[in-house]
């Protein structure tokens, strides 16, 4: 059955104190709006309308990517009904089950959206509202039942009696109505309330004047349900959808020392028996293999990390590395560097735009970038590549095992054979044939007695 769907976002959220509209204010790396879509989308909603109205451009352009979405402007806000009412158009004629929610709810999961939707469709409801029981219902809707536990209204707490404020089931703000009946409806909303708005939340309540079958869902997990109003509830969401990854990886077998400190995307894989210790923060596409070491102090954006390695107080960026490759502490690995299986990449180690084979060691004060580095070579501590001519790039290759003494610098392009030798301290200017000694440094002279010769 086609499901249609309405997300009010048009309100500016003053209780946020930004001159940012509350929907795009960033939560877990993308603004609040865009996880409510993707969940939406999720749920299987073919038609989704988002209403927008402060900041509307800005929010068309958060949600740009999502081609499906169709937008409903709201001029004036004068309230949650009224903003719904701007959708009509949009939903000519469409009388399935419509979903409605608000933009400033991101923690739903999809499965939470379609069971509602199947308990509306199965009760055969004119319209079905989500609640939850909190321990602190501040701020919300309350859900006024009769002696039989059947719905009655929704009262706002700024229109709530002292009794009303003391119950704790409170709506979540997520609605599926009848597509026939809402809009009628909608056009019988009165302002008159303490805030002079066109409340959504009255809308169940002449429907059921009307005759129509009223039924109340309460959510199992009311975190999910949590609406965002001011930044100290931006930051419990974040916290929720922190916490959502976290126990999923720790259910499926990897070890996190310290979920507190710990920050991971939703899109990152990790297999079983791998440690991710404190302070370590692993984003984008990352895939890391079983058995590794994570952190302490260590960040990953984009990469992929083979089984059993090692990556200690380190930032790798868009890189691959080995199966028990060990990496760090102090490493820094940028975009495009690949490295094999049971490498060592030692302290303050930068490398960028490099291959560095199988068995290779760097592992003290280097900097490598543009090279190929054969297997089992070595670059001695504070041996660097010179890659920039000031113009242009240019590529080193050191061959397999071949070894660079300390502090040589590898002027680009060069080449160092296989098996070579880069006496320490040598800067290089041309290449090295296979097996030969690459000298290039001043010859040492020693003067006997100087030193007391000079006083
Ligand atoms: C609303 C509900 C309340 C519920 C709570 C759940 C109403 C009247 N109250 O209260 O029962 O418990 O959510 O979180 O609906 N918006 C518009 N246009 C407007 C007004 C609001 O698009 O004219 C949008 C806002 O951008 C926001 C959403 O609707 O995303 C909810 O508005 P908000 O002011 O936050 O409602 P609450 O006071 O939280
Ligand atoms: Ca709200």
């Amino acid at each position: 059955m086609e499901k249609a769907a309405v997300i009010l976002a048009a309100g500016h959220g003053t209780r946020m104190r930004s001159s940012k509209a509350k929907v795009l204010h960033e939560i877990w790396g993308k603004p609040m709006i865009n996880h409510v879509v993707e969940a939406y989308l999720a749920a299987g909603v073919q038609r989704l309308i988002v209403v927008v109205g402060h900041q509307g451009e800005a929010v068309q352009e958060a949600l740009a990517g999502y081609h499906q979405v169709k937008f409903a402007w709201q001029e004036e806000q004068l309230g949650t009904g009224h903003a719904v009412m701007q959708a009509q158009s949009e939903l000519e004629g469409f009388d399935g089950p419509v979903i409605v929610g608000y933009g400033d709810a991101p923690l739903y999961r999809p499965e939470t959206l379609q069971q509602l939707v199947e308990e509306h469709v199965q009760a055969e409801s004119m319209c079905t509202l989500l609640t939850a029981l909190y321990e602190d219902p501040f701020g919300y809707g309350r859900v006024i039942r009769d002696g039989d536990g059947r719905f009655v209204e929704v009262v706002e707490e700024r229109d709530a009696t002292k009794e009303q404020k003391a119950i704790r089931e409170i709506n979540t703000g997520t609605y599926v109505f009848a597509g026939k009946n809402l809009f009628s409806a909608l056009g019988q909303l009165t302002n008159d309330n303490a805030q002079s708005e066109y409340y959504l939340t009255d809308v169940p309540a002449i429907l059921k004047k009307q005759g129509g079958e009223i039924s109340l869902v309460v959510c199992q997990d009311p975190a999910e349900t949590q609406g965002i109003n001011s930044k100290v509830q931006l930051a419990k969401a974040a916290a929720v959808m922190r916490n959502r990854v976290l126990e999923k990886l720790m259910l499926s077998g990897v070890t996190i020392v310290d979920p507190a400190t710990t920050y991971i995307d939703a899109e990152v894989t990790i297999a079983p028996d791998t440690i991710i210790y404190p302070f370590t923060i692993i984003e984008g596409r990352s895939r890391i293999e079983e058995e590794c070491i994570i952190g302490p102090g260590t960040r990953i954006v984009s990469c992929e990390i083979g089984a059993g390695a090692e990556i200690v107080q380190s930032t790798l960026l868009e890189s691959k590395v080995g199966d028990e490759t060990t990496v760090g502490p102090f490493a820094y690995l940028r975009p495009n560097t690949v490295i094999g299986c049971q490498a060592r990449i030692g302290d303050f180690v930068e490398i960028k735009n490099s291959n560095i084979k199988d068995g290779a060691k760097i592992p003290h004060l280097s900097y490598v970038g543009d090279a190929d580095i054969g297997a089992n070579a070595n670059l001695g501590a504070g041996s660097i590549t010179c890659n920039f001519d000031g113009r242009k790039k240019s590529r080193t290759v050191v061959e397999d095992n071949a070894f660079v003494g300390s502090n040589a610098n590898l002027v680009a392009p060069v080449t160092v054979g296989e098996g070579a030798f880069v006496a320490a301290g040598s800067t290089i200017t041309k290449d090295i044939p296979a097996k030969a000694l690459g000298v290039g440094r001043a010859k040492q002279t020693v003067r006997e007695g100087w030193v007391d010769r000079r006083r």
